[in-house]
Formats: structure tokens, C-alpha cells, sequence
């Protein structure tokens, strides 16, 4: 049998008792598997990676380590979430890295789109390298590899240049949702009792905000990218969007145009928003935002954001532009 190919006698999981039911044999299994062993998973905080903690927690509890990355280019909020729910709600075993000096000094002047994504990826596989090594006695690498990533990638995990996790550590994989599609993650990650803003969070790159931030990376510029999207996320949320646009954001590229505040002339960077929708992200079609929703978020993010002073919303469907900017 191919043990990549999901078997036929699967139900698709579509109510939370069908994954009540998963979630029991899958915990059953994981303890077989592991027995008293040692287990380590990269923890993104995207709902694949977050579904597979949740499970081994309940499998083998203590046994698991996860380790987060904040490689600078996550989200507003994002690490802080993790941290509140593994290591504080659920008590598991987090390590914390606070990798984004590492990350940004690296970035420093490099203003090709694949050859941020290559460093992110790499110095993203040292760091976590360099904290499995920290830890002892370590047997099993547990991977959120859902059925899409063995059916389009061939099992690996993160795409675009950004690498599969180490290989010559010697792990034993541990992979429990492989044959798991999206819908399923999420039903399984409700009823697992995560958070809604993970369970349904809208798609998010490896490399992150940082090809939202074209071309050569700054701090300062970074932080208008994440304080733009905390904003445009806010607002989106308050109008019932979250959940039902596919991917929305924002891009702050690495131009100035004049602009005008309180009588000075400024010269600051323009706000591009996002909002798409797809099935496969193969093709998109442009979320129709109402106006007055395009208003409120343009004012805030004007008023709200250092070192802006346009706001741009992009119409362009995929093809001919992608999704991302970069
Ligand atoms: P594009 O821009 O190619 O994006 O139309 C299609 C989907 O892929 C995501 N994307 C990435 N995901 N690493 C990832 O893990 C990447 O380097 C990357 N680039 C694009 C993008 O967010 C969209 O959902």
C-alpha cells in the first residue's frame, strides 16, 4: 500500500462527532507510535502546525516541544498568541525564539523576491536546527503535512523556495494529518478547542510579510506593512469578512510619492491592499469591498501608520498579476 495515498475507506471529516472520532484514534495511534519517546515540531501557529500540536499534547503531553520562530515577519499578534495558547492555556513544552534580528540583519540590502525567500527558508531550517540540537534524546520530528502538500509538492511541507525541515538530524517523522484536506483541519482544529482566529485563519506565507514588503526589507517599513494589515484584518472582522474573503492584505512597496499633512509636504510610502478570492490560489478573483468599508479602512490606516500617506486598493485578478506582490 502506499503509505502517502489517503485510503478510499476514509469518510470525509465533516461534523465535529466524525472528528471526535479522528481525534480518538489518531491520539491511540500517536501513543503507540511514540511510546515514551521524545517528540519536536516547528510551531508556526498556522492552523496545521497548531492542529498537530493539540493532538500530541493529548497524546503524549510533556514528551512534545514545540518551537516557535518569530523570524520578524509574522503577523501583529501572532507570537503572543502562540505563547498564550500552547504554553499558557494548554501547558505544553514551548521554546520561545526570538530570532528577528538574525532574520533582518540577514535581509539587510537583499532586494530579489527568491532570494529573500531562500534566506528566510534557510535561516529558518539553522534555527530550528540549532534548538532540536539544544534539546536531548530527541526521536520523532512532527510535521503539520496535510493531503494538499502531498498531492502538489510531493510531502513537502513549505514551498517557494523555503524548504522542508532537516533531514540529517536522523528523526522519525510523525506526521498526523496527512490525509487531512483543509475543510478537515478545521473541523478537527474546532473541535480540538483552538481558537477560532486560528482554526479559520485565512492563508499565510512562509516567508511572511516579508514579500509584502518589497524589495530590500526595513524595520520601519515592515511595521507599516504589519500595522497596515493589523488594521485592514480589524476592520474586515468588524464587517462579518473574516472567514469569507480567502486572502486579504496588505503590501507597502519600497517607493515614496509626495503627499501633503498639515500644510507640510510629505514624502512617504503608499498602502496597497489586497482581497482575494480562489479555490486552488491557481486562479483569483477581486473581493467587491464595499466603499464605505475601502473609507474607513484608508482613513485609519492613514491617520494610524507611520511614514504613510496614500492608500491604494489593487484590482488586478490573477492572471495577470499573482496574489502576492512578490
Ligand atoms: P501567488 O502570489 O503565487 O500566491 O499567486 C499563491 C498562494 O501562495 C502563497 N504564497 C506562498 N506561500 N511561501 C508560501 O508558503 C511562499 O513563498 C509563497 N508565495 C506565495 C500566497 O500567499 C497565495 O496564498
Amino acid at each position: 500500500m502506499d503509505s502517502n495515498k489517503r485510503p478510499e475507506s476514509m469518510a470525509r471529516i465533516t461534523s465535529q462527532p466524525m472528528a471526535e472520532r479522528f481525534i480518538e484514534d489518531t491520539v491511540a495511534e500517536l501513543k503507540k507510535q511514540i511510546g515514551d519517546g521524545k517528540v519536536i515540531l516547528a510551531l508556526s501557529g498556522g492552523v496545521d502546525s497548531s492542529v498537530v500540536a493539540a493532538l500530541l499534547i493529548k497524546a503524549v503531553g510533556k514528551q512534545l516541544t514545540c518551537i516557535h520562530v518569530n523570524h520578524g515577519l509574522l503577523r501583529k499578534g501572532e507570537p503572543e498568541q502562540v505563547v498564550a495558547v500552547f504554553r499558557d492555556q494548554m501547558n505544553a513544552n514551548l521554546v520561545y525564539v526570538d530570532a528577528v534580528d538574525r532574520f533582518l540583519d540577514k535581509l539587510v540590502d537583499v532586494s530579489d523576491p527568491e532570494q529573500k525567500r531562500k534566506i528566510i527558508g534557510a535561516e529558518f531550517i539553522r534555527v530550528f536546527e540549532e534548538e532540536a540540537r539544544k534539546l536531548e534524546g530527541v526521536k520523532f520530528l512532527a510535521q503539520g503535512t496535510i493531503y494538499p502538500d502531498i498531492i502538489e509538492s510531493k510531502g513537502v511541507k513549505a514551498h517557494h523556495n523555503v524548504g522542508g525541515l532537516p533531514e540529517d538530524l536522523g528523526f522519525e517523522l510523525c506526521e498526523p494529518v496527512k490525509f487531512l484536506y483543509k475543510d478537515e483541519i478545521r473541523v478537527v482544529g474546532k473541535a480540538l478547542g483552538l481558537p477560532d482566529s486560528m482554526v479559520y485563519r485565512q492563508p499565510f506565507p512562509g516567508p511572511g510579510l516579508g514579500v509584502r514588503c518589497t524589495g530590500a526589507i526595513t524595520r520601519d517599513r515592515l511595521e507599516a506593512v504589519r500595522e497596515s494589515d493589523a488594521i485592514l484584518r480589524e476592520e474586515f472582522a468588524k464587517a462579518g469578512l473574516e472567514g469569507k474573503v480567502w486572502q486579504y492584505f496588505t503590501v507597502v512597496p519600497d517607493y515614496r510619492s509626495t503627499g501633503v499633512r498639515e500644510g507640510i509636504r510629505s514624502w512617504d510610502w503608499p498602502v496597497i491592499i489586497r482581497a482575494v478570492n480562489t479555490k486552488d490560489a491557481m486562479t483569483a478573483t477581486i473581493e467587491e469591498i464595499p466603499y464605505s468599508l475601502l473609507k474607513v479602512i484608508t482613513d485609519r490606516i492613514l491617520a494610524e501608520v507611520k511614514g504613510v500617506n496614500r492608500v491604494l486598493y489593487d484590482l488586478s485578478p490573477k492572471p495577470c498579476a499573482t496574489i502576492e506582490w512578490e
